[in-house]
């Protein structure tokens, strides 16, 4: 089974421009795939519109597909915004590059966190606050950060409580949209780790966004390449870091920077 099924997805500008053209992908459950690309070759809107968030005045064409299990096979694009507001977090959940995004700076944290597990999952009272304690762990934060509002924690710290709100209530596919571009390399890669055992744990697909093909190279088994909102290759992660095809991918490949370390994680 597929969680996602992409088809000939394009999106538009509200002047008609194409930002994303014809581009098709999909995600077995529990499977990993990597979208790399440089900047502007959209990356983040192909993302927003497996969640159907486009920014206002922006259209999609095309088919996407979600699936994921004790919920309706559903064609995200033209779905009425209430369907979606069921899939959002169950189906499909997003960790975006800025944890600062995803977090209310008025809210503390714990509240934060209670909020996806309350409307989702209907838990009050004592349940909520120990599934708010778990879910805190899960992120290997102290109970006591619940307390905290989000200017209080560091960067990686943020990230950490984006993750925790992310995988609430279960997604089956898990959007990160350069979950840890905006954080130091040491606190980067404490992230990385962390996501990749929580996805692992749970059985969870992972959609992985980034520009940088040494962390998507450790973190995914299948890799699209975008480049100006198409599709130029695709394959395994061996075989674009083995033999890429198209010059773009070639160029990424020979300048991708920790390429060795990522090698030597996926042969692994
Ligand atoms: N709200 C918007 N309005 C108009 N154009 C936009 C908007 N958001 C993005 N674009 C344009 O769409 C294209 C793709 O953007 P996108 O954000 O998907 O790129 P990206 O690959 O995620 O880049 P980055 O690596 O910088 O995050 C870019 O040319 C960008 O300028
Ligand atoms: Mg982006």
């Amino acid at each position: 089974m597929n969680v996602l099924d992409v088809n000939g997805l394009t999106v538009r500008a509200a002047d008609g421009r194409a930002l994303v053209s014809e581009v098709s992908f999909s995600v077995a459950a529990g499977g990993r795939l990597g979208l790399i690309g440089e900047s502007g070759s959209g990356k983040s809107l192909t993302a927003l519109a497996v969640m159907g968030l486009l920014p206002p005045g922006m259209t999609a064409a095309g088919s996407v597909v979600l699936e994921a299990p004790g919920l309706p096979r559903t064609e995200v694009i033209g779905a009425a915004e209430r369907r979606l507001v069921e899939l959002r977090g169950r189906a499909a959940a997003v960790i975006f590059q800025e944890p600062l995004t995803a977090l209310d700076p008025l809210m503390r944290v714990g509240r934060q966190i209670a909020e996806p597990l309350r409307r989702r999952q209907g838990l009050r009272g004592a349940a909520l606050r120990g599934a708010v304690g778990e879910a805190l762990d899960q992120v290997r934060l102290p109970e006591r950060a619940a307390r905290a509002y989000p200017h209080e924690i560091s960067g990686g710290q943020r990230q950490r409580v984006a993750v925790a709100m992310a995988l609430a209530c279960e997604p089956a596919l898990l959007i990160a949209d350069e979950p840890t571009t905006a954080l130091d390399v040491t606190v980067q890669s404490e992230v990385l780790a962390l996501l990749d055992t929580l996805v692992a744990e749970r059985g969870m697909a992972l959609l992985f966004v980034s520009h940088d093909l040494a962390v998507v190279a450790g973190t995914t088994d299948r890799i699209v390449v975008l480049k100006d909102g198409e599709a130029v290759e695709s394959g395994s992660v061996e075989g674009i870091v083995n033999s890429p095809r198209h010059p773009y991918t070639r160029n990424l490949v020979t300048s991708a920077r920790h390429l060795e370390d990522a090698l030597e994680r996926t042969i692994r």
